[in-house]
């Protein structure tokens, strides 16, 4: 098999692409720089041939976002000849009207997290890479328009606030979240998206809001319960809707977002470097 296109998940992905009926063409675990990659699953659906992992575990929430390796799981996808991926991530909301089990594209990032330098490029000269537009201006079309008719309330835009985790934020954090702009919080997408840059590979987020972060409205701390009361019932409901829904929604999307003929500036990220020659054709050598 010869994917294109890798879908990042969160946990036990393969899971829920198997109930619906799609069996994995094969699973391996690629050994790189960086260590081993999650196991990546190899589907075909209607013709199209896409790679799945799941970021967190396989069965159960196995590593917190800190812990997560992105570098070897890009590497990975990157040798496979993948250049899109959709990342499926699980944030906080910071706003009241993006509520838990709503759909966010997010058009930018704003890093408050407390790690160290995150990159390819240790100890050279090139990296010093554009931004903005920050996710493939084609996948975020494509999968827009395939997001028309989902049962879910989708928001076209949104800015994610990336901590560095495993805690939850302070009410006061949140606060400043908001004052600076922000309409999510999260621990995943950071720094995945800047590492995928880095390889020139188009990546584009897909949010589920799971939660109201800390703070935003009144809810009673409660030792034992999911997010310890953070959340309500009638809120986990939600988020179980769309988590249901996963499969579904991205054998949705993967024809538009297969499509696109990346005439975006993903490919030619690193162009300047190129024409300079700091870097060459193989990618294996711009990494570090
Ligand atoms: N904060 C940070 N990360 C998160 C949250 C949150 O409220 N919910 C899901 N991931």
């Amino acid at each position: 098999m010869n994917p294109k296109i890798a879908i990042i998940a969160r946990v036990g992905a393969h899971k829920a692409f198997e109930a619906k009926g799609l069996k994995p063409g094969k699973t391996e675990v690629f050994s790189t720089p960086y260590g081993d990659s999650r196991p990546i699953h190899f589907f075909r659906h209607n013709g199209l041939e896409f790679a799945l992992l799941s970021r967190h575990g396989e069965a159960g929430y196995d590593l917190s976002a800190p812990f997560l390796n992105p570098k070897a799981n890009l590497y990975a996808l990157k040798s496979l000849g993948i250049d899109k991926i959709l990342a499926w991530v699980a944030p906080g909301s910071l706003r009241e009207e993006m509520a838990p089990g709503d759909l966010v594209v997010p058009h930018d990032v704003l890093d408050e997290g407390r790690g160290g330098p995150q990159t390819f490029f240790t100890g050279v000269g090139w990296g010093f890479i554009r931004h903005n537009p920050l996710f493939c201006p084609e996948m975020r079309a494509g999968l827009l328009e395939a997001l028309q008719n989902v049962p879910f309330k989708v928001h076209p835009q949104g800015v994610y606030v990336a901590t560095t985790g495993p805690r939850l934020e302070t009410a006061a954090e949140i606060k400043k979240f908001r004052l600076l702009g922000g309409d999510l919080v999260g621990q995943t997408l950071v720094p995945e998206v800047f590492l995928a840059r880095e390889l020139e590979l188009c990546y584009v987020g897909l949010t589920y809001v799971v939660n109201y972060a800390e703070g935003l409205l009144h809810r009673p701390y409660q030792p034992g319960v999911l997010f310890e009361g953070l959340a309500t019932p009638e809120e986990v409901a939600q988020v179980a809707a769309v988590e249901t829904a996963f499969p579904e929604i991205i054998l949705k999307a993967l024809p538009a977002l297969a499509a696109a003929p990346r005439a975006c500036p993903c490919p030619r990220l690193l162009e300047r470097y190129r024409l300079r020659g700091d870097i060459g054709e193989d990618w294996r050598t711009w990494v570090r």
